[in-house]
């Protein structure tokens, strides 16, 4: 059956994935990809699906609700799949409030808009609400984050998100919004903002900067190729159970210092560097502040329900993002000249 879906946040790195995924594989769909364009998001991000028949863009902002609740009446969507939001826990914690905005009064006004236009008409209707594992707080040496997990946020980005993830189960409990969740582990791939781990450290290694490592270099993250979790998001649109959350994650735990020295070995190489160049450059620098300690995520409940498991090793993974980024210096030069200068400052100038 046709489906008219509006994707937010689809200029930015996952959300670009997810539609350009979106826009291939389901032709007879119509998408509607609404974002803002802030620094994170960038239309050259889709350049290769912009002229498709099934995609249009809309620039707008989330936390508008007037303009939000137009836009659902004029185009009465059948489905919202929400990948927009702030995204990166160091921006939050020196601007809590466009955290608070976006992520947390966007998500309200989007799902007021969608009972507004959908009313009692639920029937194959659904609001899919993207978000991460950070809600779950940090972990010690051992365990796995699970959907019972208790919520235990630390940042003002994973409390903001936790927050809309709260406010997208009231709305289905109080009034039969027909939701589905998910709550991935860190992505990583082509077109993620360099404010990130691993596209920062590739730039930095590029241009001979120092890599500011935070404390020890000693906590964990679960790494997931971004194809990977737009495959989830796909599975879960289509056959997740409404009401249900899904953790998506993928079994592939990196302490920080340990998969950076493998970054440099796979830079060393491509950038035909003697071996031990690019780990010069690591610089122990003062630790983020409230840093989560370890996340992992038990994907179990996603494999046995509905059969998807990540399709890519890491190490391939990882080799096939240093591979884009260097082919896409273009993209990379265009994303950090202006305003990144001056975020780049502020952030690590003093640590
Ligand atoms: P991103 O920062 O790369 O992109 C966010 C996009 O949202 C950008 O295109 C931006 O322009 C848009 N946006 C921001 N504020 C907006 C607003 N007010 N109105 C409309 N559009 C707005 O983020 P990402 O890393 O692609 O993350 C996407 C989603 O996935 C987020 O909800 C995030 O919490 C979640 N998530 C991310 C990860 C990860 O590792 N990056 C992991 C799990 C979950
Ligand atoms: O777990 C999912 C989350 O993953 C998403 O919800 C977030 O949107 C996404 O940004 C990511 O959060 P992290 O804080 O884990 O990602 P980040 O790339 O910022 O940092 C990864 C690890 O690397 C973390 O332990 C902090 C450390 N780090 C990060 C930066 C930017 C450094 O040591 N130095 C740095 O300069």
């Amino acid at each position: 059956m046709a489906k008219k879906i509006i994707i937010t946040g689809g200029a930015g790195f996952i959300g670009s994935h997810v539609v350009r995924l979106f826009v291939n594989k389901y032709p007879d769909y119509e998408i509607i990809n609404l974002d803002k364009l802030t620094y994170a998001g960038n239309l050259a991000n889709l350049t290769d699906i912009e002229d498709k028949p099934n995609y249009r863009f809309i620039k707008g902002d989330i936390v508008d609700q007037d303009f939000i609740h137009q836009l659902f009446k004029d185009e009465n969507p059948d489905a919202v799949i929400h990948l927009a939001a702030e995204s990166h826990v160091d921006r939050s914690i020196e601007s809590p409030m466009d955290f608070i905005m976006t992520n947390i009064v966007g998500t309200v006004n989007l799902l007021n808009a969608a009972k507004a236009v959908w009313g009692d008409e639920l029937a194959d209707k659904r609001f899919y609400h993207v978000s991460t594992d950070e809600v779950y707080g940090s972990l010690g040496e051992t365990g796995l984050f699970t959907e019972e997990t208790p919520y235990d946020p630390r940042s003002p980005y994973s409390a903001s998100k936790a927050s809309s993830d709260h406010l997208v189960r009231a709305y289905y409990h109080t009034y039969n919004m027909p939701v589905v969740l998910s709550n991935c582990s860190n992505n990583y791939g082509s077109h993620q903002f360099p404010e990130k781990l691993i596209p920062l450290f590739i730039n930095n290694i590029k241009n001979n900067k120092p890599l500011p490592v935070y404390g020890k270099g000693d906590n964990v993250r679960d790494w997931l190729w971004v194809n990977d979790h737009a495959r989830a998001i796909d599975v879960i649109f289509h056959q997740g159970k409404t009401g249900e959350t899904y953790n998506i994650g993928g079994h592939n735990e990196w302490k920080n210092i340990d998969l950076i020295k493998l970054l440099c070995n796979i830079m060393d190489k491509k950038l035909n560097r003697e071996p031990g160049t690019s780990e010069k450059l690591i610089t122990y620098v003062k630790d983020r502040a409230g840093h989560d300690k370890r996340y992992a995520i038990d994907a179990t409940k996603l494999k046995n329900e509905l059969g998807w498991e990540p399709s890519l090793q890491f190490e391939e993974g990882l080799e096939k993002t240093v591979d884009w980024y260097l082919e896409n210096e273009e993209w990379l030069i265009n994303v950090t000249s202006g305003e990144y200068q001056n975020y780049y400052e502020k952030q690590y100038h003093q640590r």
